[in-house]
């Protein structure tokens, strides 16, 4: 069985990263929770700056504190997603983008990776005292969707976003002990203790 753990971003992980996010690229793919790592593709350095910078922010209506994660498989090493967490919300996050992002690379989907890796990331909030996770997708976007709901996620609302994405927007929570407990005889098994 395949097993997963978080990686924080660093130098020795450059050469993955820069494929990683190209595989996204040459496959036309959306991207999300990768803390702007697409529009940092000749300046890994500075994007781990970044990740850096964005780990110590304090809560503002411009700034919250988040972590990024590399979301890694155990037996060939290979990073096959992300999940950025922010650990508060301001106004805009709460109206838009909630807690959590994340993406699996698109060779590695459809294997039920992103639901680990939701799962893992419940688990980082729940260290951190968060007790309701607030996510959100595209209606369109059926594999967020599945994933949340997988999990656990209950649809709180849907509405027509207007200035950004001009989509249907799902608002979804997620009770994070509540989460946990129902679903750790399914997800505990994958997580490396590495
Ligand atoms: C969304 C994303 C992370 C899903 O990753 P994944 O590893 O393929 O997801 P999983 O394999 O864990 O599947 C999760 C669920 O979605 C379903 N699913 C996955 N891909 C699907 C697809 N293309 N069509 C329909 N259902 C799909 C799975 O069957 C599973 O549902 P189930 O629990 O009922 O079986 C991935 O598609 C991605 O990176 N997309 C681009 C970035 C993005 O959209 N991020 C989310 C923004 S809100």
């Amino acid at each position: 069985m395949e097993k997963f753990r978080y990686v924080k971003p660093s130098k020795e992980w450059e050469e993955q990263t820069i494929d990683f996010i190209h595989e996204f690229e040459e496959m036309n793919s959306s991207i999300d929770g990768t803390n702007q790592l697409h529009n940092y593709f000749d300046s890994y350095d500075d994007w781990l700056d970044k990740i850096e910078h964005d780990r110590m922010k304090t809560l503002t209506e411009d700034a919250v504190p988040a972590e990024t994660f590399f979301f890694v498989r155990d037996s060939d090493n290979k990073m096959v997603g992300m999940i950025n967490v922010r650990l508060a919300l301001n106004e805009k996050l709460k109206r838009l983008g909630g807690h959590i992002g994340y993406c699996i690379r698109p060779t590695e989907r459809r294997k039920g990776y992103n639901k680990i890796n939701l799962y893992m990331g419940l688990l980082y909030c729940q260290e951190h005292g968060i007790k309701e996770v607030m996510l959100d997708c595209e209606k369109d976007n059926v594999a967020s969707a599945k994933t949340i709901l997988a999990l656990g996620g209950k649809l709180i609302k849907e509405w027509y976003e207007d200035d950004i994405y001009h989509c249907i927007i799902q608002d979804y929570v997620i009770d994070v002990d509540k989460s946990i407990e129902q679903n750790k005889s399914v997800y505990e098994k994958f997580i490396s203790r590495r």
